[in-house]
């Protein structure tokens, strides 16, 4: 149950748990972190903006698997399996739709070397028990007629859904506001110590709001915050990703039923369909600072690569172009739990599964923070695996 902020104090006023970030990592934890008893407060100029506004949305931990990648997998199979469940206590608490779909996905082969590389994930998948199915082309146009008269085959996984991060975004900060979440609306200025312990944030709006425990989950911005001690985070990257948004005409549906997804020339494409008629088409994977500028080349190759994919969508409407910045750790897995700087707990660094590890991150991370015990899940996670060696 929320605890009401009733005391004559402000809202807020040195809280159990203090987020940094109010992205849907964030607003995540603090969400389930009031729902265990704690008084929260999120920090954030925006609370529901940042990476999840571009996302495509796409929950695949099962084709998205790499090699050597098998504890991300568990965790992204954990929160994939707690999705339904999640949006749908996210809209009893809301009256809000989170564009959540069973659809499934189909990876497909467009070559000879496509289809030996996802043969050899098929077989992957089967050495670790996970469901897949692979079809011929024709069997793949038969799902999805759209697709190109010359994929080669495709890999059929019924598990691998979707949903909408805007109306994550939406619904979590609502769904935060109900339960009694205070949302300061300004930007981490400086992170507060007392002794050896994190102990609050300036503001830039001149306030200092001390509490029991900071969150860090400010995305590829959360090794950033002046004050934090060297060694307690590493450097979270950012990875931009360029998405285009199309939309399907109503005479022209159901123009794909499930998510599409393929490897051309070496990059991800992935065509996310959504119930209302919007096709998201991702991602660009660039290396290159904060910059989030759309490019003319980043469209192009989206579009000459999903038009290898899927011919007949270049007729369609172009709504929307934007760039968003994934935040990757220095293993692409996030970070979890407490830090070695007391006080201070991190839920960041989720790089290209952040809006499937939602509903994980913030049960472990709010687990945690109600007992002061990392669960079993959460362990490989640790920040603590990258502590240097001066904090350890
Ligand atoms: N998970 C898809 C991406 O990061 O592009």
């Amino acid at each position: 149950m929320a605890r009401p902020h009733t005391d004559a104090s402000p809202a807020g006023a040195h809280p159990d748990v203090l987020v940094v970030g109010g992205g849907i990592i964030g607003l995540g934890v603090a969400w389930r972190a009031a729902q265990r008893g704690l008084a929260v407060t999120v920090l954030d100029p925006a609370p529901g903006g940042g990476a999840a506004q571009v996302a495509a949305g796409m929950l695949a931990p099962v084709t998205e698997l790499q090699y050597g990648e098998e504890p991300l997998l568990r965790l992204g199979m954990a929160s994939n399996e707690r999705y339904a469940a999640f949006a749908a206590e996210l809209t009893g608490a809301t009256g809000l739709d989170t564009g959540y779909r069973q659809t499934g996905t189909l990876a497909v082969a467009l070559d000879a070397d496509d289809r030996a590389e996802l043969r050899e994930l098929h077989d992957f998948h089967g050495r670790l028990g996970l469901a897949s199915e692979w079809l011929t082309g024709r069997e793949c146009r038969r799902l999805e007629p759209m697709l190109a008269p010359g994929v080669r085959g495709g890999l059929h996984v019924t598990g691998d859904h979707q949903v909408d991060g805007r109306r994550l975004a939406r619904a979590l900060v609502e769904a935060c506001t109900r339960a009694g979440v205070v949302l300061h609306r300004a930007a981490a200025a400086e992170l507060l110590l007392a002794g050896d312990r994190a102990a609050g944030v300036r503001t830039d709006d001149g306030a200092d709001l001390t509490a029991g425990r900071v969150v860090l989950a400010a995305g590829c911005r959360s090794h950033l915050l002046p004050g934090l001690p060297e060694g307690v985070l590493p450097a979270v990257r950012p990875v931009k990703g360029q998405v285009l948004r199309l939309h399907v005409p109503p005479v022209y549906r159901p123009f794909l039923s499930r998510n599409v997804r393929a490897v051309v020339r070496g990059q991800h494409i992935y065509l996310v369909p959504r119930a209302d008629g919007e096709l998201v088409i991702g991602a660009t994977s660039e290396e290159q600072g904060y910059d989030t500028t759309v490019t003319a080349g980043g469209v192009y190759e989206l579009l000459r690569d999903a038009h290898e994919l899927v011919p007949g969508l270049t007729e369609l409407p172009l709504a929307e172009t934007g760039a968003g910045l994934r935040p990757g750790s220095p293993d692409n897995a996030p970070l979890l739990g407490p830090t070695a700087l007391p006080g201070l707990v991190a839920a960041t660094g989720h790089y290209r599964n952040g809006v499937l590890l939602t509903p994980v991150t913030a049960d472990l991370v709010a687990d945690y923070l109600a007992t002061g015990e990392l669960p079993p899940l959460a362990e490989p996670f640790s920040p603590s695996r990258f502590q240097s060696k001066a904090l350890a």
